[in-house]
């Protein structure tokens, strides 16, 4: 075992034989859910806080089914929203570390209705810090995004080098950056950022209008529907297995060297793998079941407004500072993925 590995592995046992009191905002969605997953298996007391406008009641079903009956009495959920302060207060009371996953995903999305997207991702946030501050939370971890690197070309992405945002979702995952900064100066309330690449794995949302390449073209190709890439596929990403998001969350939240506090972290594995290279490959994993997807081909159309071009990690910050290893690359975490979805899709329809 890696020294990283057996690090992650003592936070994991001291978490369980200490256990300490959580909030998961954003708890119904795709990675808080997974973190949920996680915090209810190692015995955590969790608060999760949710108005499921894009999280789903079958995610916290999922969770419960695997974690047992006696783990998911540790867990409380308050539905509410991150845009009413008195939700956050009612939220953070009592609670050690905040994981604040709760937004309003989408590059799309925001370009469409950048005024939802700045009231749940920026009053939303600034909600959260004032009810975390005035709790007196130990550690406040956020999600930001690999978005804030913006229109900067360099490969790969250092976290202080940044371009300028080419989306309002982009600006609103900076300015929680400027906040957190500016809260751990102003009032002591520590924080750390985790700037997500393209998270996927077990309970992202295949459907709608703004759902993520991997869930969508995955159920596309289970149901035998086309696959539509934007652009030439030659766009290419760090696709980062979800594993990977829940790891580097327990050492944000439980890390206690003072040079890693008050930081943001790219959350990746600092591979790339383009769009082209993602459909070969879901379709090398979905044959077998599928016979069909032998013969199947992409439709190419326009590239799509606000997108970057190529996005790639450098994730040596997180590795000097917070012992972080992905536990999972790209191909790993997409046979685990795909797997679920195989499964979910013999399952009778759920809500
Ligand atoms: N998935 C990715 O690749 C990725 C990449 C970068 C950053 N992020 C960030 O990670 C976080 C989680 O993303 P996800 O992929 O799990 O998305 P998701 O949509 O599955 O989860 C977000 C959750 O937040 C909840 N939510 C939204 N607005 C809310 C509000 N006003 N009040 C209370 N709850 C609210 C939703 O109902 C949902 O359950 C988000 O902050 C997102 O911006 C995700």
């Amino acid at each position: 075992m890696t020294e990283a590995a057996a690090a992650y592995r003592k936070v994991r046992r001291d978490l369980q034989e200490t256990p300490r009191s959580w909030l998961v905002t954003g708890v119904a969605g795709f990675i808080g859910s997974n973190l949920l997953e996680t915090l209810l298996e190692l015995g955590q007391r969790v608060i999760g806080l949710d108005n499921f406008s894009t999280g789903h009641a079958r995610n916290l079903d999922d969770v419960r089914a695997r974690a047992g009956a006696a783990r998911w009495r540790g867990f409380d959920l308050i539905e509410g929203d991150v845009t009413r302060l008195a939700d956050c207060r009612k939220a953070c009371a009592g609670v050690d570390c905040v994981l604040h996953q709760a937004a309003l995903g989408s590059v799309p999305r925001s370009l469409l209705d950048p005024i939802a997207t700045n009231a749940a991702n920026v009053d939303g946030f600034l909600n959260m810090l004032v009810a975390a501050r005035d709790a007196e939370a130990s550690r406040f971890v956020y999600a930001a995004s690999s978005s804030t690197y913006g229109d900067h070309p360099g490969l790969p992405k250092v976290e202080d080098v940044i371009g300028r945002p080419l989306s309002p979702y982009a600006v609103t995952k900076y300015v929680n950056e400027l906040y957190a900064d500016v809260f751990a100066r102003c009032y002591g309330l520590e924080s750390i950022g985790l700037r997500y690449f393209n998270v996927f794995g077990p309970r992202q949302d295949p459907h709608g209008a703004y759902a993520a390449v991997i869930p969508k073209w995955t159920a596309a190709m289970i149901a035998g529907e086309p696959v539509v890439i934007n652009g030439d596929g030659e766009t290419s990403r760090d696709f980062t297995f979800v594993d990977n998001v829940v790891q580097i969350n327990l050492l944000a939240a439980t890390t206690r060297s003072p040079d890693a506090v008050n930081q943001i972290y790219n959350v990746a594995v600092g591979d790339r793998v383009t769009l082209n290279g993602l459909y070969g490959e879901l379709k090398r994993l979905l044959s077998p079941h599928h016979p069909r997807l032998a013969d199947a081909r992409p439709i190419h159309r326009e590239f799509r407004a606000g997108d970057v071009r190529h996005s790639q990690a450098d994730i040596g910050k997180a590795r000097r500072l917070m012992g972080y290893a992905p536990s999972h690359r790209f191909a790993e975490g997409l046979l685990l993925t795909v797997r679920r979805h195989v499964e979910a899709a013999r399952q009778p329809a759920a809500s």
